[in-house]
């Protein structure tokens, strides 16, 4: 019978290399392959480098290329090539992990390569290794609590500003948009609109050029950034 190896998910943190979890580092050390998502014409990914702070890796790094176009056909297309991969090295038996930034379970690539390698080798065993989220991670930064008592939470994939309108913000108690990229400055103007008073703009976190601010009508004369988020809080 053909022994396979193991597929796992592992969350890497925000950014700073001192947020990977024990257990990251613990896994990280044991597979034998590591695939990095990286950009088409780069080698290094933010995920890749937190990997590479790590002593006492020895597993062998393979980067991998995903399409960001807004063709669901053609990412797709992307996850299957890159799934084929992954599955070519367990089915040698060898173990092999996928590091992602943040949390592997939140907006994460991770998601969409851990279902097309089950749709190639459906008895896979598939772990996930949660991490910090750029979130919560800035949150800590300005000990901002994210939700306390019946307060609500709710998360946004903010890219469109059509997701982040006025009604549905209003129903939670503390918002937290991420992807705000050229979205940015409307959205800072709906979740002021709909009362969240306290509010956070974090870029490229845990990265020595990260920026973390509570002044969000000096940040919106800023230039924009793809790493990038708010937090509005109605407190
Ligand atoms: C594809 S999602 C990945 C989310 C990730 N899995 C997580 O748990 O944070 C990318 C978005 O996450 C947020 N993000 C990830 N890392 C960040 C960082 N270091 N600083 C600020 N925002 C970050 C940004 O909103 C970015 O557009």
């Amino acid at each position: 019978m053909t022994k396979y190896g193991k597929f796992i998910g592992v969350g890497v943190g925000p950014g700073d290399p001192s947020m990977l979890t024990l257990k990251a580092v613990d896994v990280l050390k044991k597979v034998d392959y590591i695939f990095e998502a990286v950009g088409k014409n780069s080698k290094e990914s933010i995920s890749s480098k937190i990997v590479s702070a790590i002593e006492g890796i020895t597993a062998i790094k393979i980067p991998l290329v995903f399409s960001m176009s807004r063709s669901h056909s053609q990412r797709k297309e992307a996850w299957v090539k890159n799934a084929l991969l992954v599955c070519d090295k367990l089915k040698d038996g060898k173990d092999v992990a996928f590091v992602t930034i943040g949390d592997p379970l939140i907006y994460s690539t991770y998601t969409y390569l851990m279902k097309e390698v089950l749709n190639i080798i459906a008895d896979i065993k598939v772990e996930t290794i949660p991490g910090i989220t750029s979130f919560q991670y800035s949150a800590s930064r300005k000990n901002m609590p994210i939700v306390e008592d019946e307060e609500t939470l709710m998360l946004l994939p903010a890219w469109k500003e059509e997701i982040v309108n006025l009604d549905l913000v209003k129903k939670a108690d503390t918002v937290v948009c991420l992807k705000t990229y050229r979205t940015r400055n409307a959205i800072i103007d709906i979740l002021q609109n709909s009362g969240k008073n306290n509010l956070l703009y974090a870029q490229r976190v845990g990265l020595e050029d990260e920026k973390i601010s509570n002044s969000l009508d000096e940040i919106k004369k800023t230039s924009v950034e793809y790493l990038s988020h708010l937090i509005g809080r109605k407190k």
